[in-house]
């Protein structure tokens, strides 16, 4: 895949896995739909591909949604900004991360988390459950220099400009407007770990409500897929999506970790990628994936025999 521009260090970002999720996307998607958009990896990529012909980007978290909209329509002004900005962080930049930190909070300026996630710690955004940012800096790295965060600013806005629109609502409410020709594309915050309130971001979701809410999706005809639960080996972390969704899951593989048995073998984690009964019925083939030599199977469809009932079009 080429290179694909990508200002925002975003913990959890699909970048890496892009290359495959854009493989389910059908032709003639009229609108890229991402109601969970964190760096908006997804959108970015398949702007890069002109996958879609318009792009909704939302997120809940205002600043983060804002911060999208000002890349795509103020680069140049934004990367001056950012490099007077990270200039200034010479004298103690520990200091002076805590000072831009309160101001952050204090002001919910979008430009101010561009250097706020390039400076704290793996681009992991935290929260105190009074909503304000609290994550710590890196203390190793001074983030991304200036001329490349001009550079990735300036090719984001290259692909999205004229051609996408920001918002920061609740994602039931950016359902409402999908129509039969879009795609919406779907990364809730992860499961399992605080329940519906995720410290990680601004806010978790209800699984409950999240079902309800596909379920609709589907009485409409809507086409989506959504990254939801995962595995490694054996352990599965997040809820399934229930059966009477009728979605096709998908493994992928997202990465390798040997530390994790004790025999020191090397494990992979798997993220399951559902696809809406509309969206398979667009497709005109479902991509076989040749997997890498030492992997025997990389997509996994499960569960397969509904999907041969129901399809008929397991590759
Ligand atoms: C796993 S992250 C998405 C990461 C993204 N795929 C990327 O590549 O960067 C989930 C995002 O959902 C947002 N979010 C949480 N609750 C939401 C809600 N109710 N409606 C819309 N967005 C929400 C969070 O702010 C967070 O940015």
């Amino acid at each position: 895949m080429k290179n694909i521009p990508h200002p925002i260090q975003y913990q959890g970002s699909k970048r890496a896995l892009a290359p495959v999720i854009l493989r389910y996307f059908p032709k003639n998607v009229e609108r890229l739909i991402e109601p969970f958009a964190g760096s908006a990896a997804i959108s970015i990529a398949a702007a890069a591909h002109r996958l879609a012909q318009h792009h909704v980007i939302n997120d809940v978290n205002k600043p983060l949604a804002e911060l999208l909209r000002t890349i795509v329509d103020q680069p140049i002004e934004l990367a001056a900004f950012y490099e007077a900005l990270w200039e200034e962080q010479h004298g103690d930049s520990t200091e002076h991360y805590y000072q831009v930190r309160e101001r952050f909070n204090r002001t919910q300026d979008p430009r101010l988390f561009l250097y706020m996630l390039a400076r704290c710690v793996k681009g992991s955004v935290r929260y105190n459950s009074d909503g304000m940012f609290n994550q710590s800096p890196d203390k190793r790295r001074f983030g991304t220099q200036p001329k490349t965060m001009r550079a990735n600013l300036i090719g984001v806005s290259r692909l999205l400009k004229g051609k996408a629109t920001f918002s920061s609502l609740d994602y039931k409410e950016v359902f409402a407007s999908a129509r039969k020709p879009d795609l919406i594309y779907m990364d809730p915050p992860y499961q399992g770990v605080c329940g519906d309130r995720d410290l990680r971001y601004l806010s978790g979701i209800s699984h409950d409500e999240f079902v309800g809410a596909l379920a609709k999706l589907n009485a409409n005809g809507i086409s989506f897929i959504v990254s939801y639960d995962g595995r490694r080996g054996e352990r599965v972390f997040g809820e399934l999506l229930p059966d009477f969704l009728n979605l096709m899951r998908i493994e992928i593989e997202a990465g390798r970790s040997s530390q994790s048995t004790l025999l020191g073998r090397e494990e992979i984690t798997y993220e399951s990628l559902y696809l809406s009964e509309s969206l398979v019925q667009r497709l005109d083939h479902l991509p076989a994936y040749r997997p890498p030599s030492s992997i025997q199977q990389y997509v996994l469809l499960e569960p397969g025999v509904q999907y041969e009932k129901t399809f008929q079009r397991v590759p």
